[in-house]
């Protein structure tokens, strides 16, 4: 009980303390994307274990869809970083969509949490467009990409949702990208 109450005070203190030097207008802002650039483990986990699942219960749709809706030959640090963040966001609605197919409650189940997690992520982005590029557009480069995945959108569902799940690791690497901003090179 001590402990919890003296671990209480601690971040009390510490966050009064970072408060004094860090500008207000960070503070209050929820949508920081410096917290994605290192993959949190149980996370990652969930995505791998319902990959693995997917896998294992739909081996033939795999099988039969082998292009990568998320595909480009360019590569993603050459856009500006708002470009970036409407990147992914695109390619996390599309995986989030996906995963809210209709889909066999075992499979239902173990989505849930990368679900969740994912959902989460997409709207830190809205978040950070609205404070930081309310009224960025899209480069040349980014529309025709965006428009690609929009037309990808209505292939088949299982199609879709195999290639989305295959390769939601590389949304996740593309998130990494995003979060070290213009770090990331
Ligand atoms: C910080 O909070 C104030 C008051 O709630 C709000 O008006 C402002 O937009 C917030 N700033 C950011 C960057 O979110
Ligand atoms: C996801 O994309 C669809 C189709 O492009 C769009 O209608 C929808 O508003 C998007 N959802 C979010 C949360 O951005």
């Amino acid at each position: 009980m001590l402990h919890l109450v003296l671990t209480l005070l601690l971040a009390l203190v510490l966050q009064t303390s970072l408060g004094a030097v860090i500008p207000h207008n960070t503070l209050n802002k929820s949508c920081y994307l410096s917290k994605y650039r290192f993959p949190v483990f149980h996370e990652t986990n969930a995505v791998l274990r319902m990959r693995e699942k997917f896998k294992a219960t739909k081996p033939l749709a795999d099988r039969k869809c082998t292009g990568n809706i998320f595909h480009r030959n360019w590569d993603m640090a050459k856009l500006s970083v708002p470009d970036r963040v409407m990147l992914v966001k695109a390619e996390l609605n599309l995986t989030t969509t996906v995963l809210e197919l209709p889909a066999a409650p075992s499979f239902a189940k173990t989505r849930q949490q990368p679900l969740a997690f994912l959902t989460q992520v997409q709207n830190d982005l809205q978040c950070w467009m609205d404070t930081e590029a309310p009224s960025h557009e899209p480069s040349e480069k980014l529309s025709r990409w965006l428009n690609n995945l929009q037309t990808a959108r209505e292939t088949t569902h299982s199609c879709l949702e195999a290639s989305a799940i295959r390769h939601i690791f590389e949304v996740l690497n593309d998130l990494r990208c995003v979060a070290f901003e213009e770090q990331c090179n």
